[in-house]
């Protein structure tokens, strides 16, 4: 189990998040929603164990994940907010990489590679260098990435940033399969849609706290809300989003 205990960061002593806890078991996909600026990427962050969290403790199967930090990170899988490559090596140069630092052995590694490449319709991009894919291509390599050494844990920050419609179909149906194969799984977004659709468990986070935490279904009876774009919206948006939208439009030509 991935146990998160009362967890604040704080950056320069200003709180990212505070009082955060949560925790998902094998099987089950936690989503994690919230304005820009909310926390997100912070708490992802902490639960691959790149940021220490201030105050509170971060555990899988009941050990602080600081005390285990090299075996923890070898059993995460990380889809991060930026797509940062290696931007003169190609797509399988750069994950062939990425599996040698997770120690897979050759044959396995080049079978995987072949086939992430070909599911993901890049077979023929594999010689092009990283710096001549687009953003969706680029994600596609940091799924790839992501998912070679079979992690037991695997957090998405953004992971639809730049896929097109079908791609995205394909990103839920992997989820989907990999809850179900027993990983435990967090996935962070503002695209409400695919929350919806992938999480079991949903975490709103609004100015670095948490607003609401309980099923997607149970969010929506709880605030009679048709979709969860409506509990959001009760929740988290405090701005008047229509008016800023016109103003947005305006300031060029007045
Ligand atoms: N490295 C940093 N140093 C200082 N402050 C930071 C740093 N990273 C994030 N913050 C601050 O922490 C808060 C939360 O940021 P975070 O990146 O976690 O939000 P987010 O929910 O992922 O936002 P977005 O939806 O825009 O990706 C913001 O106020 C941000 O300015
Ligand atoms: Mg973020």
């Amino acid at each position: 189990m991935l146990e998160v205990a009362d967890v604040t960061k704080t950056y320069s002593g200003v709180p990212a998040v505070r009082g955060l806890s949560l925790s998902a078991v094998p099987g089950q996909v936690i989503g994690l929603l919230g304005p820009n600026g909310s926390g997100k990427s912070t708490t992802v962050r902490m639960l691959v164990g790149l940021l220490r969290p201030s105050i509170g403790a971060i555990r899988w199967e009941g050990v602080d994940i600081q005390q285990q930090l090299l075996r923890y990170q070898a059993s995460v899988g990380y889809v991060p907010e930026e797509p940062h490559l290696y931007e003169y090596l190609t797509a399988p140069e750069y994950l062939e990489l990425v599996g040698g630092i997770r120690d897979i052995p050759a044959s396995a590694l080049s079978r995987r590679i072949d086939r992430y490449l070909q599911l993901f319709g890049l077979e023929t991009d594999i010689y092009a260098p990283l710096s001549a894919f687009s953003k969706g291509m680029r994600q596609k390599v940091l799924i790839s990435a992501a998912l070679l050494h079979d992690p037991a844990i695997i957090v998405f920050d953004e992971p639809c940033s730049g896929l097109d419609v079908e791609s995205t179909l394909v990103l839920r149906a992997l989820v989907r399969t990999l809850a179900t194969r027993g990983k435990t799984i967090v996935y962070s977004s503002h695209v409400l849609d695919m929350v919806e659709k992938v999480c079991d468990q949903v975490v709103i986070l609004h100015k670095s706290h948490v607003v609401a935490h309980d099923s997607v279904s149970r969010l929506r009876e709880l605030s009679q809300a048709a979709s969860l774009e409506e509990v959001f919206a009760s929740l988290a948006v405090s701005r008047d989003v229509d008016r800023i939208g016109r103003e947005l439009a305006e300031v060029a030509v007045s």
